[in-house]
């Protein structure tokens, strides 16, 4: 997964780590993920509060969890729209659902559209899957709910006090333990994919309320799969560095 790497040269190191979306069933020991989240937690904070918890899913917890939102899912597949955000908003009008996290229903905005398109395109076309072939990209989304077949979840929540700076620092440390993953052999991807049912995984895991629901990460051994071959583009540093007002005049 993500080709060699030096874990001395941190260009490379850090480039080599790719998302994760199929794995294989064997499990990562308990000591492991305690590691990476301690890994995590080097990260800076504000303040340093570390505003966040994480909820770990693996056995019966983890299984029970892929079968609700694989459930749920199959209800969203019967809403219309195009892509699975105009699903779950047509499902949220419908059944009252998502339980969480309304920010996802929204489309992108037009400055982010086209790469949000790129993505998909290439991802699917990576998949040889045709855009117009719905119940195969049912299929392939359907595979985030069952975390890739991943035998951990993590599901990180950010204290609702601190808004953005919270969100911040969760993802300061959630790079910093998928690094830390990539570095111990394991992949991790992601998943906004399952913030949308934020009841669900309170009805498994004690969390105060003052919290809620930012992503999944699942994590465990990559696959040869297919997918796992799948590189990103990456943009270049020119597309983000803000030109200074000066040289416009
Ligand atoms: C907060 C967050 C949520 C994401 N949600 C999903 C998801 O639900 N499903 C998925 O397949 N990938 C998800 N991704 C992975 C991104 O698509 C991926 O990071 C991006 O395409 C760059 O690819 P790379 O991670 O391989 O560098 C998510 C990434 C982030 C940071």
């Amino acid at each position: 997964m993500g080709g060699q790497f030096n874990a001395h040269d941190f260009s490379s190191f850090a480039s080599s780590r790719r998302s994760t979306r199929d794995f294989l069933p064997n499990p990562v020991a308990d000591e492991l993920i305690e590691r990476i989240i301690a890994d995590g937690l080097t990260s800076p904070s504000w303040s340093n509060t570390r505003p966040f918890v994480v909820a770990v899913a693996k056995g019966d917890v983890r299984d029970r969890l892929s079968i609700e939102f694989l459930k749920r899912f199959e209800l969203l597949k019967s809403a219309q729209g195009e892509g699975i955000f105009g699903k779950i908003k047509a499902l949220f009008r419908r059944k009252g659902l998502p339980t969480s996290n309304w920010l996802v229903i929204r489309p992108y905005h037009k400055d982010l559209i086209p790469r949000s398109r790129r993505i998909g395109k290439e991802l699917y076309s990576h998949m040889g899957i045709e855009r117009e072939d719905k119940k195969a990209r049912d299929e392939f989304w359907a595979r985030n709910y069952e975390f890739f077949g991943a035998p951990v979840e993590l599901f990180l929540f950010t204290h609702k006090s601190l808004g953005k700076f919270a969100a911040s620092d969760a993802g300061l440390f959630m790079q910093n333990l998928m690094l830390s993953a990539h570095s111990q052999g394991l992949g991790t991807c992601a998943q906004g994919a399952v913030a949308v049912w934020e009841d669900a995984v309170r009805k498994e895991f004690k969390i105060s309320k003052n919290y809620s629901l930012l992503c999944g990460i699942c994590v465990g051994y990559p696959s040869e799969g297919k997918i796992n071959q799948f590189g990103a583009n990456r943009i270049t540093p020119s597309e983000i560095i803000l030109p200074e007002k000066n040289n416009d005049r």
